[in-house]
């Protein structure tokens, strides 16, 4: 196990799972209406993957849209995804390391919510999600808190011990385009005082 997941492990045996719910769920929001938007304007049903998922919760939010017609979520934790798991019996979520992932099922739309930064590559994951697993049309978005503009988020990496990939919002946004993604979108929500806000980047295949 690598050392985020085996933080992010003990996160879920001391149910530090619900703080990040309560923390992201107003980023969250914002952009879950980005993707009910795009769908209803397209009038298209959507699955989804949820890249580290944490407990599950933001895949249980999706598959009460009428739209999501499918949601699956993946997270490298075992204790998190035995939450996931508990709380939702009939759900599906893997228990993966997501770099080296040999992903065999397709999504419309891969969400991914304070997870991307924990990656050494993030272009290799973000190609990886366009070539191998996103279905033409779909989507990418993805909301990150850590990023140079957000000065607050910067010392995390010894604070809670992980291991980080800091980028600027420039980057993030030319990781996009590396990929091949088109429209893509982003901006910042949810600031407060010094705190940047969420940094949310999304693109269509
Ligand atoms: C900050 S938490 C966010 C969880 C959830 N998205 C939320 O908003 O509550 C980051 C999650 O990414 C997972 N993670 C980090 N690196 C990973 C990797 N290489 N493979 C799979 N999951 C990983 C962690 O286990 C953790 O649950």
């Amino acid at each position: 196990m690598n050392k985020n997941i085996l933080t992010f492990d003990e996160w879920a045996i001391l149910n530090k799972d619900e703080g990040m719910e309560k923390g992201h769920y107003a980023s969250v929001k914002h952009m879950t209406r980005e993707i009910f938007n795009y769908y209803q304007k397209h009038n298209k049903k959507y699955s989804l993957l949820d890249l580290g998922c944490g407990n599950g919760w933001v895949v249980r939010k999706f598959k009460e849209h009428s739209l999501c017609s499918m949601a699956h979520g993946i997270d490298g934790a075992p204790n998190m995804i035995k939450k996931a798991k508990k709380l939702d019996k009939n759900g599906t979520y893997f228990n993966e390391n997501i770099e080296g992932w040999d992903n065999k099922l397709h999504y419309d739309v891969v969400f991914s919510m304070e997870t991307l930064y924990y990656f050494k590559s993030p272009l290799d994951i973000i190609k990886n999600i366009y070539t191998n697993i996103i279905n033409e049309n779909g989507m990418l978005i993805i909301g990150i808190d850590h990023y140079s503009e957000n000065t607050e988020s910067l010392d995390w990496s010894e604070k809670f011990n992980l291991e980080i990939t800091t980028l600027s919002s420039n980057e993030w946004n030319n990781l996009f385009k590396q990929a091949g993604f088109k429209d893509i979108k982003s901006n910042q929500v949810e600031s407060k005082g010094e705190w940047a806000g969420t940094l949310i980047i999304s693109g269509i295949k």
